[in-house]
């Protein structure tokens, strides 16, 4: 099956992303990972001052998935222009670099200082608390429409807003993320979960609620790409959520995706990546399906 897929601007060897904090700096996940099988990788999310992240417990395994309270974690633009930046062009396969921020300007600024880096899309990680009410960006079309335009015009390279499955209404702000200058979208981050430990009393996270992760959350990515695919029939999308299958890469694409991001399945498997893109290629063969393009968009009603 030939695998390519355009993504607005961006043209990828196969429809695999690796997912924005899954798989390290990226830098570090070359040696243990199966890069050559992706058509991008995303690397963790930065911010403009080193951000220390939570204090443990951070991750949590619970019903099949996984909680997080990581708190983004990183080391600030600067050291990462210096530490990760340089050694992306060995890597074999195009980075995306991710940009946080509390702030719009914040944002802004660090998608300028990552553009000269060697990325070859800037993703905007919606999905952090705005310094102004401290809402999630992505739960407010307006806000979100904001952030976007403001790294529209502090870069030249394709920009991808993530959402969050969170968002009361995805598609409204899928909408004013592209009328903002998004040439893609990612749908989407995680969804808000929490455990308690029974014994302890206490919470599975330090931060008590973090982002659900992982297969249980499919269904749920899954209306996201729907949802946002139906508003928006023409923009590029990464769909994201549970997959761990090249069975659940064809579902993100039949519900409209044109590539698809993993992320907590590499926690358990890191060479995950290879086993999808052989199971993608077997089921080309059982399906007769010689372009993965063919199948983007093309579930089928009852
Ligand atoms: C430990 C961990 C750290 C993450 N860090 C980031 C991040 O820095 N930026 C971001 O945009 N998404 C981050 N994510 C979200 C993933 O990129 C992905 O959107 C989400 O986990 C859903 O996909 P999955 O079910 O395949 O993991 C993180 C997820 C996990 C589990």
């Amino acid at each position: 099956m030939d695998l390519t897929t355009r993504l607005g601007p961006l043209t990828l060897r196969t429809p695999l992303v690796a997912a924005s904090g899954t798989v390290g700096s990226v830098v570090d996940f070359a040696a243990v990972g199966a890069l050559e099988h992706y058509g991008a990788a995303v690397a963790k999310s930065v911010s403009e001052e080193p951000w220390p992240g939570r204090p443990p417990p951070r991750l949590y395994p619970v019903g099949g998935g996984m909680l997080n309270g990581i708190g983004i974690q990183n080391p600030g633009i600067a050291a990462w222009l210096k530490t990760v930046a340089p050694r992306l062009p060995g890597l074999g396969v195009p980075v995306w670099g991710s940009v946080v921020g509390h702030t719009t300007a914040e944002f802004a600024r660090v998608a300028a200082a990552m553009s000269g880096a060697g990325v070859a899309a800037v993703e905007v990680n919606l999905s952090c608390p705005n310094l102004d009410d401290g809402a999630l960006f992505a739960l407010d079309a307006a806000v979100s429409a904001e952030v976007v335009a403001a790294v529209r015009a502090a870069t030249s390279l394709p920009v991808g807003a993530k959402l969050s499955p969170n968002a009361p209404d995805i598609a409204r702000v899928a909408g004013a993320a592209v009328a903002a200058g998004a040439d893609f979208l990612v749908v989407a981050n995680t969804v808000w979960g929490a455990a308690l430990d029974p014994e302890t009393r206490r919470p599975g996270l330090s931060g008590v609620i973090g982002g659900y992760s992982g297969p249980p959350i499919k269904p749920i990515a899954l209306r996201a790409v729907l949802e946002v695919r139906r508003a928006l029939p023409e923009v590029p999308l990464v769909g994201c959520g549970g997959v761990r299958s090249g069975t659940d890469v064809v579902e993100f694409l039949l519900a409209g995706s044109q590539a698809v991001a993993v992320g907590t399945a590499h926690f358990a498997d890191p060479r995950a990546g290879k086993r999808i893109i052989a199971d993608l290629h077997r089921y080309g063969r059982r399906h007769g399906v010689a372009r993965a393009a063919e199948l983007i968009g093309a579930w089928q009603p009852w």
